[in-house]
């Protein structure tokens, strides 16, 4: 006899979880700001370049603790989401990309610093890591890596938001509201 308490899947939510959502926003918010900030800083001058690039690292290391909970989150599977006829291999393939561009890069942007002759400072806090240190190849190569990643990561989530936007609004298979609260899903 079939036991129906066991083996019956979990009906698919029509959404992800509520703290999928605030992680996903948190995280594009969070990526803009660093982006911006990292293009622009010196545009204004020698003094706010060196706060700025200190607030970045700061915001960096909240990021990088925010990442590993949002990948404990997906990998853990405490993350739901519809597995409904708008899910395609694309999709998830950039999803992957996403996830894997933004680890990448947070750990570039910490081995710029540990590599470096300057300091990193965390919420006004030094943060070393002797065995982190790369010669001078290995730093520039770090730097670049940063640099051109900031440039991937920003031109995939462009793509990702347009994809996004386009099947919302042209579409209508109403895949913006999987990101949005109730009273906002179409
Ligand atoms: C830097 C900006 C962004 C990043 C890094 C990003 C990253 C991601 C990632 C990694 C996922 C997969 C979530 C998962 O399966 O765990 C996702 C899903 C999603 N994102 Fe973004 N995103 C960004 C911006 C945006 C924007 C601007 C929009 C709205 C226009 C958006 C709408 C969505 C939606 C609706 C999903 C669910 C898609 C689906 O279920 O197939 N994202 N995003
Ligand atoms: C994932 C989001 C991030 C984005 C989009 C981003 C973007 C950028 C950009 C555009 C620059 C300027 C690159 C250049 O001048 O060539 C930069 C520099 C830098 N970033 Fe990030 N960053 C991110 C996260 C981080 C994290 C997590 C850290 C770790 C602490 C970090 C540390 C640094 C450092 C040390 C620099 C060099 C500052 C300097 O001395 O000029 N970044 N970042």
């Amino acid at each position: 006899m079939i036991d129906m308490t066991t083996s019956v899947p979990p009906a698919p939510v029509q959404a992800y979880d509520r703290l999928t959502r605030a992680l996903h926003w948190a995280t594009a918010g969070i990526v803009l700001l660093q982006f911006a900030m990292g293009e622009t800083w010196s545009w204004f001058g020698a003094g706010w370049k060196g706060t700025a690039r200190d607030i970045h690292t700061s915001i960096g290391f909240a990021f990088a603790v925010l990442l590993l909970f949002r990948l404990y989150w997906l990998f853990a599977r405490r993350r739901r989401t519809t597995a409904g006829p708008a899910d395609n291999r694309l999709a998830i393939l950039v999803h992957l990309a996403l996830y894997a561009l933004l680890v990448a890069e947070t750990m570039a942007g910490f081995e710029w610093r540990w590599s470096g002759t300057r300091p990193l400072f965390v919420f006004g806090a030094h943060l070393t890591c002797v065995p982190c240190r790369l010669d001078k190849t290995g730093h520039h190569i770090v730097a670049t890596l940063h640099n051109y990643g900031a440039w991937t990561i920003m031109a995939l989530a462009f793509g990702h938001a347009a994809v996004v936007l386009w099947r919302h609004y042209v579409r209508r298979d109403g895949i913006l509201g999987r990101m949005l609260p109730a009273a906002r899903r179409a």
